[in-house]
Order: structure tokens, then C-alpha cells, then sequence
């Protein structure tokens, strides 16, 4: 049974068992009363302006003078900011349950990440950003080690860093590519056509091949990336794009666990579209892997069951191609386990698992075979930055220190609940709320009822975030409290009656 249904499932026999059995609440009590996990951060939100406030908007009017300013929200004073609050220029300070673009791993300034900063041993790796594919510092290897290593997905032993997502998407997909050549090869070195024909983007050197990827999938705004991102016309518009196979995501019903029986067949339907595809494009474009989000976020936090994820998964070795898993958003903690595919039950480790945003770090694991042979392949200036390896070992040992996992496992039960009730309190407003750990969300009728909805939040000092059409979802930091979430349900609720 995958976690999803487990934590829905908790949260709702923990309601029952209290009020059936009063000292089921020793439960709750216990849960809030987990030490405070980002001492001296502020203990409520304080909102004084409206925002964007007046610091907010002559900013963005004099910084919309020299780019495009479409996408600011209000300007932030990172330096107030403060575990799971952001202060902006305003003077205002937030929850943040977004955490920019869910890519703080445990909270504004923290204590110990500036202690790393500050840390003499470390100067020079923060003054100095090597070309690390040539010139890695000595110290490499043990921080790759205490970052990387020690926090590898279950089997993957091999991993190379990137600057961001969409770089690291990129480059698994030429590890998948390339690993598909050599087995075509069968270990024979490349000809001289292959050699010729690729410089000027031709067959045979140049090979038409493709990657399968899924609707309403996102991996990036770069051209390998964008090929496979399926959400808004906005990131597509204009761009060309391979014509490569796009299979249906699942569009399960929620509570999963309510409709076991419709969402199988949901899921064996889009394992045969799969299948279909791939036999389809074999004389076209072979496919040469599948790209896929664990849990699809910019497309609307969109859950498929371990049954599909393991039915790909056969998929992909029946046909001696790729499976990669996106794990850019769903990593490094988020679902109450470090990896989102650790849920899956997997037969075996994945090909190949990206990662960013809260890593700090681009970049992939993956399995021996999609190990490039020659230097230069999966390669650029920098790939990746050894300060932020200093800062994601840092990351990782309080995450291990705290038991950070259980604290998201905590909150994530409190935050789904909570948005449980809301829902039944509000049926015709909410709809399908869901979640892994924290990674949890929730729809409402419409883009213009969810956009309000958050505007109406804001106000209250409480930022979070959108997704999908009309889904608002919740990203938080790893030390994100059961208090925080009391703050978020009390707000959350006491807007919903205004929303139209
Ligand atoms: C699942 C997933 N993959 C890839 C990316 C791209 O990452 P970046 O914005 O760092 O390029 C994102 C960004 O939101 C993402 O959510």
C-alpha cells in the first residue's frame, strides 16, 4: 500500500480515535511538542502593508525599466528573513509555505548554514568557483561523500552535479542516449560517418531518437527539457520541439484509496499507451528512455500509485531503454522519505534520479551503464558549484541530526488533515486534497477561486503557492512545525468564506 493512502489513512483514524478516545490527543500533544526545530524565528506573521507594498513597487518599477518583470511577485529582505518566515522590503513578514518555489531545504538563514559560511576552512571555496570536471578541489570527494553520496538513492553509486533542474533533465537524457549507442553498437567504437555526419546534425551520427515523457510533465525551460514539459502554453509557445511520444499521465480520483478499483484501470490504460507508443516509434524514433515526476508538481501535484511506477518500470527493461525519474521537486526529504520514489516498492533502483532545488545542487544519480566512457560528454564549464556542496553537507547532517524525515512525515499528517477539513467544511469550494509528507495540495473550482484564495492568504501574511489549472499547494521548509501548520489552518479557513 503506498504511503499516500497510508498518511490520508492516519490522519483520518487519528480524527476518529479522538473523538472516540480522548487520549489519542497524548498523540497530538506529543507531535507539538517536538522541540522547536529553528529557534528565534518570529512566532506569527506580521503584515502592515498591502503587497507588494510601496518599497515593493518603486523596485520593480525601476528593475522593469531594465528586464521583464511579469514574474515578481514582491522584493524580499533576505537578511530579516528568518526559518519558515520571509520578510519582503515592506517591512511584512510571511509564513512561507512556498519557500521559492520549494527550494529552501531548512528555513531562511539558517544557524548553521551561515556558521558555514563564516567558517575560515570554506573561504576559499566560496571565493573560488572552479571548473570542476578539471580542476576539482582536493576536498571533492569528501563532500561529495557527506553531501551526495551518503543521501544516494537506494543501489545508485554514481553521481555527477549540475548548475540547476533543467541542466541536470538535460543531461540525463544525453546519458540515456548515449547509453542506447553503445548498445546498438554493441561496444564498437563509432565510424567515421558517425563521426562526419554528426558535426552538421545528420544520420547516422546524428541519430533520430526520442524520450517518452508524460501530459501535464515538467522538467525545464531549456530546449531538452522544454521537449519534455507539458504544462503551460507560455513555457512552449514559439519554441521548436522534437516530435517525440507524450503519454497520459494517470488522472486518478482522490481519496486514492476510495477508488482503488477505477484507478487501476486508469493506470493499466496508461501502461498500454506506453507500450503502444514505444512499438509505435520504433521505426521512427526509437524511444531511448522515459522521463517521469515521482509526483507531478508544476502540472498540479498530479499522484500516480507504486503499481504504475513499477509497471514502467518493467516497461523500461522489457525494452532495454532509460527510466528516469525527475526527482528535482520531490527530493531531499519532502515526502517523508529522502527520495519520493523510495515509496515505490521498486524491483529495482531507477536508471537514473535528478535533483535540484532543495539539494542546492543540480545534478543526477544513476547506474553504472549510464556512465559516459569518454571526458566531455556530460560536461560544462563549472557543472555545479562546490560552495553549494558545502552548504548541502551542511543540510544533510542536520536533516539526519533533527530526524527532519519524521518531522515531515508529522507535519505533512497535520497539514493534509487539515486540509481535509477544510475541504468538508467547504464542498463546494475544495476538492481532492492530497499529499505525501508535505507535499500536499489541494483544488478549487477554478484558476480564479484558487488565485483568490491565495491573494486572500497572503494578506493574512501566509504565502503559498499555485499549480496546475487551479490547484494551490503547499511547499514548506524540512523544518516546518505543527505550530506553523495551526497558522495555516486558522488562516486558511477563516478566508475560504470570502472566496467567490
Ligand atoms: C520536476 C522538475 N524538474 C525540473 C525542473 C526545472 O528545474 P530548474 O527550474 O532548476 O531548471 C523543475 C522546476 O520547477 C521541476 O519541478
Amino acid at each position: 500500500m503506498g504511503s499516500i493512502y497510508r498518511s490520508a489513512f492516519h490522519a483520518s483514524i487519528f480524527q476518529q480515535l479522538k473523538r472516540f478516545w480522548p487520549r489519542a490527543g497524548v498523540l497530538e500533544r506529543s507531535v507539538s511538542n517536538v522541540s522547536d526545530l529553528f529557534p528565534g524565528e518570529p512566532s506569527a506573521p506580521k503584515v502592515h502593508t498591502e503587497i507588494p507594498g510601496p518599497n515593493s513597487r518603486k523596485l520593480l518599477q525601476e528593475l522593469d525599466a531594465i528586464q521583464n518583470t511579469g514574474a515578481v511577485q514582491f522584493f524580499a529582505d533576505y537578511e530579516k528573513s528568518a526559518g519558515n518566515y520571509l520578510a519582503d522590503a515592506d517591512g511584512n513578514v510571511m509564513l512561507d509555505l512556498y519557500t521559492q518555489i520549494a527550494s529552501i531545504p531548512i528555513g531562511y538563514n539558517h544557524p548553521r548554514l551561515l556558521a558555514a559560511v563564516q567558517d575560515k576552512a570554506n573561504l576559499s571555496t566560496f571565493v573560488n568557483r572552479p571548473a570542476l570536471g578539471c580542476f576539482p578541489p582536493k576536498d571533492l570527494l569528501s563532500r561529495l561523500r557527506g553531501a551526495l553520496l551518503d543521501v544516494a538513492p537506494p543501489g545508485l553509486n554514481q553521481v555527477q552535479t549540475m548548475a540547476c533542474g533543467a541542466c541536470s533533465i538535460e543531461h540525463g537524457q544525453k546519458a540515456m542516449f548515449l547509453t542506447y549507442m553503445r548498445r546498438l553498437r554493441g561496444g564498437a567504437d563509432p565510424t567515421e560517418e558517425d563521426m562526419r555526419s554528426c558535426i552538421v546534425n545528420q544520420p547516422p551520427g546524428t541519430p533520430d531518437l526520442s524520450i517518452l515523457s508524460f501530459s501535464n510533465g515538467f522538467h525545464g525551460r531549456t530546449m531538452g527539457a522544454l521537449a519534455v514539459t507539458h504544462t503551460k502554453p507560455l513555457h512552449k509557445l514559439d519554441f521548436p520541439g522534437p516530435n517525440w511520444p507524450i503519454a497520459t499521465f494517470p488522472q486518478l480520483k482522490y481519496p486514492l484509496e476510495d477508488f482503488t478499483t477505477e484507478n487501476r484501470a486508469e493506470e493499466d490504460r496508461c501502461l498500454e499507451e506506453v507500450r503502444d507508443l514505444i512499438e509505435k516509434f520504433k521505426k521512427k524514433s526509437p524511444v531511448a528512455g522515459m522521463i517521469i515526476e515521482p509526483i507531478q508538481g508544476e502540472g498540479g501535484d498530479n499522484f500516480a500509485t507504486p503499481y504504475f511506477f513499477q509497471g514502467l518500470q518493467d516497461i523500461a527493461q522489457e525494452n532495454e531503454i532509460g527510466l528516469l525519474l525527475d526527482e528535482v521537486q520531490t527530493g531531499c526529504g519532502v515526502t517523508g522519505k529522502f527520495w519520493a520514489h523510495e515509496h515505490f516498492n521498486l524491483r529495482d533502483p531507477p536508471d537514473l534520479v535528478t535533483f535540484s532545488k532543495k539539494m542546492l545542487t543540480g545534478g543526477f544519480f544513476f547506474k553504472d551503464q549510464f556512465r559516459s566512457k569518454e571526458p566531455y560528454r556530460i560536461f560544462n564549464t563549472w557543472v555545479g558549484d562546490p560552495a553549494k556542496i558545502v552548504l548541502l553537507e551542511e543540510v544533510v547532517k542536520v536533516i539526519k541530526e533533527q530526524n527532519l524525515l519524521n518531522n515531515v512525515q508529522l507535519t505533512g499528517q497535520k497539514f493534509l488533515s487539515g486540509l481535509q477539513n477544510a475541504q468538508s467544511r467547504y464542498p463546494a469550494l475544495l476538492s481532492n486534497a492530497r499529499g505525501l509528507g508535505t507535499y500536499c495540495s489541494v483544488d478549487f473550482p477554478s484558476p480564479a477561486t484558487r488565485d483568490q484564495a491565495i491573494a486572500l492568504l497572503r494578506k493574512k501574511g501566509v504565502h503559498v503557492g499555485a499549480c496546475g489549472s487551479s490547484t494551490l499547494r503547499l511547499r514548506p521548509t524540512l523544518v516546518c512545525q505543527p505550530k506553523h501548520v495551526d497558522i495555516f489552518v486558522e488562516s486558511f479557513n477563516d478566508i475560504l468564506k470570502d472566496v467567490k
